[in-house]
């Protein structure tokens, strides 16, 4: 059957069924048969850290590969209730039949702690096609550096794979910070890629060393870990705590080369030109729960938990779009950009605004 047929049969089907698409029925004989739905099939789970889960997952046929540092929105049921999450391939671009994710599990986290807990080979899981602008260049610069910290090692490991199954032939640099050797569920990989590229540097360093085998223990970032470097030819890529991305990011400034920069973050961070602490005033109401609460200034999303309301999210830092609703009325303010915006009946991005006074949206 050619494609425009058989999409047309499946679309004939679709209406037939509606409001049960085709693959609500399809999951009942099996979740790895799907129509339009993309998902993956756990096919290996590798615990080798006390605080991270390692899964291979092999996506359904709708998938259609990752540029190396891009990000996937993973989706699983915990007690009856969908949850998604970002996290970023740590594979090579150039292996795309499968995806490799690295989840570190935060204490209070909820789905991370769950997936490291109970995540098994044959589960299927709810996938989101790949996206993110954190990429490296068509066009491989000759001088790369990465730098990684704690979870933050998975997008730029995966450019790092990528590069090595392309055998670039450019300088590159790669320090990461973990820690300690027991924490660090991609020794063996960056071992692996040292002894198979010896031009390349590649370098560990222990925030909190546990052993006599944790020698590497240059601590948290410090400039002369990237001694001999020359940073004004070097693209920097760079992931990690926040802590990281500042010291790193006023090294660069402080060389005048904070153009080179380029980084991803896990977590929200409001930028400090944007950041105010002018006193939160006025009431959020949640117009479809019949909820109210009072404006105490965080965002809109931490403020309706507050209230006990569970709206879907994703990233928590307006990137993924999971958190979309309409703002019925109100001024609401952009924690990113400091924008402002008075219009009524609009999608906003719950994670990344805030009230302004009074305010309803619609969940
Ligand atoms: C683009 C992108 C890519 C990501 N890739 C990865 C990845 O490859 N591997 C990975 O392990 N995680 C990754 N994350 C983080 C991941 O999406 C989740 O935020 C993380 O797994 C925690 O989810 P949770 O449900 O366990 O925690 P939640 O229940 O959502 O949060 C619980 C608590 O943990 C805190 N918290 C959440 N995330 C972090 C964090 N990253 N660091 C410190 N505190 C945090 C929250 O502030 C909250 O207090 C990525 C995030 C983004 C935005
Ligand atoms: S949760 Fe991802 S954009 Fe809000």
């Amino acid at each position: 059957m050619t494609k425009s047929l058989s999409g047309f049969f499946g679309s004939v089907l679709e209406a037939a069924l509606t409001p049960h698409p085709v693959d609500r029925y399809l999951e009942l004989v099996d979740p790895r048969i799907t129509w339009t739905d993309l998902r993956a099939e756990v096919i290996a789970v590798d615990r080798r850290s006390p605080r991270s889960v390692t899964m291979t997952l092999r996506p359904t046929r709708q998938w259609t590969g990752f540029d190396a540092g891009q990000f996937v929105q993973l989706s699983t049921v915990i007690k009856g209730v969908r949850h998604s999450r970002c996290y970023s391939p740590a594979s090579s671009a150039h292996r795309p039949d499968t995806i490799e994710l690295t989840l570190t599990s935060h204490d209070d986290g909820f789905v991370s702690k769950h997936l490291r807990e109970n995540v098994r080979s044959g589960q299927v899981l709810g996938l989101q096609p790949a996206t993110g602008t954190f990429t490296l260049p068509a066009e491989r610069p000759d001088s790369l550096l990465f730098i990684s910290g704690g979870s933050g090692i998975t997008p730029v490991l995966s450019m790092l794979r990528t590069l090595v199954d392309e055998n670039h032939r450019g300088d590159v640099t790669f320090v990461h910070y973990t820690r300690s050797a027991e924490d660090h569920p991609y020794a063996t990989e960056l071992a692996e890629v040292a002894a198979a590229r010896p031009d390349w540097t590649i370098t560990t360093h222990f925030t909190r060393p546990t052993s006599e085998t944790d020698t590497d223990t240059g601590g948290h970032f410090r400039p002369d870990h990237l001694a001999g470097m020359d940073l004004g030819t070097s693209q920097v890529f760079l992931c990690g705590p926040p802590a990281l991305h500042q010291s790193v990011s006023d090294h660069l400034a402080g060389l005048g080369v904070e153009a080179n920069l380029h980084t991803e973050q896990f977590v929200l961070v409001t930028p400090a030109d944007v950041d105010d602490d002018a006193p939160a005033h006025g009431r959020l109401s949640f117009a479809a729960s019949g909820t109210e609460a009072q404006n105490n200034g965080d965002s809109i999303l931490e403020q309706a938990e507050n209230a006990g309301l569970t709206p879907e999210f994703g990233c928590r830092m307006g990137i993924c779009f999971s958190c979309s609703a309409v703002k019925k009325s109100g001024l609401t303010k952009n924690i990113l950009t400091g924008e402002t915006d008075t219009e009524s009946d609009k999608h906003i991005q719950l994670c990344i605004s805030k009230p302004v006074g009074d305010c309803v949206i619609d969940i």
